[in-house]
């Protein structure tokens, strides 16, 4: 585990050619001619480039890298040019990309310090704080490594230390550093994420990572203080949340319940925003049991969990005024001879019955008990984030997660915290008609449709549980895993949600209380 953040990122206003570091890196645009901003740079810089996009060597697309041993009279020993795109099309998501693929090339080479001219602030009119914000999570989430299990040689293990962020003329140095302290923040939350996601089955266990979110949680002290309760089995079964136990009985570690809550300055009376997330830290599909192929990847699926508590954990770092609270329901999903049955029928916290039809589709189950336990809160509203469906990855990808509500209203925040943090989420209908495929004979409900669109099926069962409470979903299948490293996303867990949660959070508006009629 790597926290907090092993790297100290500087606002400097010194001009380039006196920007000591081990690397200095150097935007380019794409389309043959220097970008806008290469009036900022050393001569010698110039005159390296130049040629380079004359001949196309060297075209500035978007996250090409070529390193350069420096020119001489530079404090560097490197330079990197790093395309960005064509220059009308930068965007603070580029920005993050950008720094990534710079600072994680740095951190392979073993260097040291990188200095990285903040870009896009006049040309692009990027917010001068939005730049700092996402050139910090650039930095940090693209230099994230999970090393946990690897016997590393002392010079293996060496991170990029320091990320001098080099501001022009006429731009706030102020509001840069505020940008990267906030960013610096977020993607070391981001990394929590990532780490949990990243840690084996065997390593994580339903009450092991309870006890790591809660001690975590205990790390966030003072004023912006995280509660953080475990409830276990014993309890789970005084309070009935018996679908959370069903899809736990396989395995010999029993499931457990997590409540996090953080009350922000002046929040702490208002209804809060409550975060769900699934929480199966392994899911072989029970007795309906997966085929083995990737079957490894299936740890990923408590990514929702993972974002959940990652979220609260900028919310408090950041100290803003919301009331939070986060429900994570911990539990494997494993075949055995204690494991549930398809057929079996469970009577969930809420009252409904559920006949189980499939052992595989166990997210649902754990997220009905606890959406109707999240509702003893009294949310002003709930969103919920889990490796719901395969489907998911089917319809949309990695580049987009599902979106599905009750409530328009809530929804557009949801989608405006997408754009914003290029979380991106995609509509799907929530129609009555699709409800009909949940209805049992012998139960009030079964966990799998019979007709197709899967994400939609998952959704509506879980919208049985939510009641009247504004509230959004979000498959997050394809999006909290990445297959390679690329730009700010590392192979493996991509903490997908947190940055999306806590911008959410940020940008909070209570909301009218009517719920969309679908
Ligand atoms: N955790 C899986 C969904 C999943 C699949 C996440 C692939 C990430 C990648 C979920 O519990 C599951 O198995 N869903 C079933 C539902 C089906 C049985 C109705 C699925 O998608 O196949
Ligand atoms: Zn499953
Ligand atoms: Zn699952």
């Amino acid at each position: 585990m790597r926290f907090p953040a092993f790297m100290k990122i500087e606002v400097s206003t010194k001009t380039l050619d006196r920007q000591p570091g081990d690397v200095l890196t150097l935007p380019v645009a794409e389309g043959g001619r220097l970008p806008s901003w290469a009036g900022r740079w050393p001569s010698a810089a110039r005159k390296l480039v130049e040629p380079l996009l004359k001949s196309k060597d060297f075209t500035g697309k978007l996250n090409e890298l070529a390193a350069f041993p420096a020119p001489g009279g530079l404090p560097v020993s490197w330079v990197y040019l790093v395309g960005v795109g064509k220059e009308r099309e930068l965007t603070p998501d580029r920005l993050r990309q950008v720094i990534a693929v710079a600072a994680r090339r740095a951190q392979a080479q073993r260097r040291k310090a990188l200095v990285f001219p903040v870009v896009g602030v006049s040309a692009r009119e990027i917010p001068a704080e939005t730049a700092g914000q996402v050139l910090a999570e650039g930095a940090v989430l693209g230099t994230y490594r999970f090393t946990l299990y690897k016997t590393l040689k002392p010079e293996e293990q060496k991170r990029l230390e320091k990320v001098t962020l080099a501001v022009g003329r006429g731009i706030s140095s102020a509001a840069v550093a505020t940008g990267a302290k906030n960013g610096t923040l977020i993607a070391d939350a981001v990394g929590f994420s990532r780490d949990l996601i990243n840690l084996p089955a065997n390593h994580k266990y339903p009450e092991d990572i309870a006890a790591r979110v809660q001690k975590n949680a205990r790390k966030n002290t003072g004023a912006s203080k995280i509660s953080c309760r475990i409830i276990k089995k014993a309890e789970l079964t005084r309070l009935g949340l018996n679908a959370i136990l069903a899809v736990g009985q396989g395995s010999v570690h029993p499931p457990v319940l997590v409540a996090l809550e953080y009350k922000g300055p002046g929040a702490g009376s208002k209804p809060p925003l409550v975060f769900v997330g699934k929480g199966i830290t392994f899911d072989s599909g029970g007795i309906s049991i997966k085929p083995s192929g990737n079957m490894d990847q299936m740890k990923y699926d408590m990514s929702g969990g993972a974002a959940a508590a990652g979220a609260i954990q900028a919310i408090a770092g950041l100290k803003l005024p919301v009331h939070v609270v986060g429900i994570i329901p911990f539990s494997e999903n494993l075949p055995s001879g204690s494991a549930q049955r398809p057929g079996d029928i469970i009577r969930t916290f809420s009252g409904k019955t559920v006949e189980v039809l499939n052992t595989d589709a166990e997210g649902r189950l754990v997220l009905a008990d606890a959406l109707s336990f999240a509702r003893r809160s009294k949310p002003a509203a709930m969103i919920d984030l889990a490796t719901l469906t395969g489907a998911c990855v089917v319809a949309l990808g990695k580049h987009a997660c599902a979106l599905l509500t009750n409530h328009d209203g809530f929804a557009r925040q949801v989608k405006e915290a997408a754009a914003r943090t290029h979380e991106r989420v995609w509509e799907l209908p929530l129609w009555p008609e699709y409800s009909e495929q949940v209805k049992s004979g012998p139960a009030d409900l079964k966990n799998i449709g019979d007709d197709g669109a899967g994400t939609i099926i998952g959704a509506v069962f879980l919208k049985e549980f939510v009641g009247n409470i504004p509230w959004v979903h979000l498959d997050i299948a394809g999006t909290a895993w990445a297959d390679k490293d690329q730009a700010y996303l590392s192979k493996g867990g991509t903490g997908f949600g947190v940055r999306l949660l806590t911008a959410l959070a940020a940008d909070w508006k209570p909301l009218p209380s009517t719920v969309k009629v679908s």
